[in-house]
């Protein structure tokens, strides 16, 4: 059963009518399901046990970063995938085992390697010859070992929105494949760092399983390579990016995403992990808007509702398409756009389409924004952030109050000379 279904003509989250929570947490909220993020995360843990690979799934906490979705996922056995010191302090509070954190990120900062140093986390996925050697450096001056992966560029068309693909030769991304080996060798003035991975990600939102499998076989070669050269290579990550269904996309089954990669992972001998983000949250949470106004202009009807671009940037961002379902059926639809209270043109939900016919006071049900949804949100407007709850079977609970005004000035000074 899908966690986000009609029952009675009412839109519920597991065992709780959607109406429920609007009328009493308020919109905008995201809602997420805990039997949806679990089913999500045993899929791809299965995938792999199935097909008899070592393995740990590194939950990218960038789509989705509350505490109570990362205690969900560190309590079903996930590892997680953090980009900055807030991700890495995120985790920690919510109760991760260090040894099943890997940090990534192409900037990383002295104070974020220190952190992560200081929890003595799995590893570092490198992505330059500087961070490298900064990374040494400090290693040395605060008298740890650091355990690193090379991060490495395949030059491999990812197929998706440009904004998101990342393993081409002219991305920012990643260490070129031929100049890896190079920097193998330097590790030997770098008495305090364990090269002990490779790593790789093309993109996100990714529908095939062909581009995964051309970088992957470029990438396992290097594994022999770094092996003779007297590398221990433990682990080998494939990145995130299983993509999901938004609107109508064909998506590959973990299953068969592994199937498709098993041998050259298999030949590795490597521990096998992956950074799934969208896979695991995306389709675990809806956010839900109150329809403010309907109005005509001109030939156009707008349903004006109280959540904005701040609050979902991706249809703004990456005109990405999110279904939009009435939390009671039987109204019929409108063709209509669905926009927001931010004053940007490019302040839309959903354009052009096929809505639900939202009278003035009802909710909408914006689906697939479990990921990349409340972790992109910001005050723009000086607006609030939403609420986030978060059910399971038939309790709900707030896991994130909605910002207070005083949030929005928290930190600011007007200075003396004022
Ligand atoms: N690992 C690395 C190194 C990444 O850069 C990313 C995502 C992931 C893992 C997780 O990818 P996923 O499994 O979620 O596809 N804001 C965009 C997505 C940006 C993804 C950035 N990197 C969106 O809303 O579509």
């Amino acid at each position: 059963m899908d966690e986000f279904h009609s029952e009675g003509g009412a839109l519920f989250c597991e065992d709780v009518p959607l109406s429920e929570i609007a009328r009493e947490a308020g919109t905008p909220v995201y809602v997420y399901s805990h039997a949806a993020l679990e089913r999500a995360y045993r899929g791809l843990d299965e995938a792999f046990s199935g097909a008899g690979l070592e393995h740990m799934i590194c939950y990218a906490v960038k789509a989705n970063g509350n505490l109570a979705i990362l205690r969900a996922l560190s309590s079903f056995g996930a590892g997680a995938d953090v980009v900055s010191g807030g991700e890495l302090y995120r985790v920690m509070r919510a109760g991760f085992d260090p040894k099943k954190v890997v940090f990534s990120g192409v900037g990383k900062t002295e104070d974020e390697l220190v952190s992560g140093l200081g929890e003595r986390i799995l590893m570092f996925n490198v992505e330059s010859a500087g961070e490298l050697e900064c990374i040494s450096r400090l290693a040395v001056m605060h008298g740890k070992r650091a355990r690193v992966a090379l991060r490495v560029n395949p030059d491999v068309e990812a197929e998706t929105h440009p904004h998101i693909a990342t393993g081409h030769s002219y991305a920012k991304f990643g260490i070129p494949l031929e100049e890896a080996a190079a920097l193998a060798r330097r590790m030997e003035e770098y008495r305090c760092v364990d090269l002990i991975g490779i790593h790789q990600h093309i993109g996100s939102q990714l529908l095939k399983t062909t581009p995964y499998v051309e970088s992957v076989e470029k990438t396992a070669a290097l594994v022999e390579d770094l092996r003779d050269a007297g590398h221990d290579i433990r682990y080998f990550n494939i990145g995130g990016g299983l993509g999901i269904r938004y609107h109508d996309e064909e998506t590959p089954t973990p299953r068969e995403l592994v199937e498709a990669l098993r041998s050259s992972l298999a030949a590795t001998g490597a521990t096998i992990l992956c950074e799934m983000g969208r896979y695991i949250a995306g389709n675990a949470g809806v956010l839900l808007t109150s329809v403010l106004y309907r109005k005509q202009g001109g030939e156009k009807t707008f349903l004006v509702a109280d959540a904005g671009m701040n609050d979902l940037l991706r249809p703004s961002l990456y005109d990405a398409y999110h279904e939009v379902l009435p939390l009671e059926d039987g109204r019929g639809t409108v063709h209509a756009d669905l926009v927001g209270p931010v004053c940007e043109s490019g302040d839309f939900l959903a354009r052009d389409r096929e809505l639900p016919d939202a009278r003035e006071g009802d909710v909408l049900a914006v689906m697939g924004a479990g990921a990349y949804g409340f972790s992109m949100a910001s005050n723009y407007n000086s607006r609030r952030r939403p609420a986030e709850v978060l059910v399971r079977g038939d309790r709900w609970a707030v896991v994130r109050e909605r910002e207070h005004y005083a949030d929005l000035i928290k930190g600011e000074l007007i200075p003396a000379f004022l």
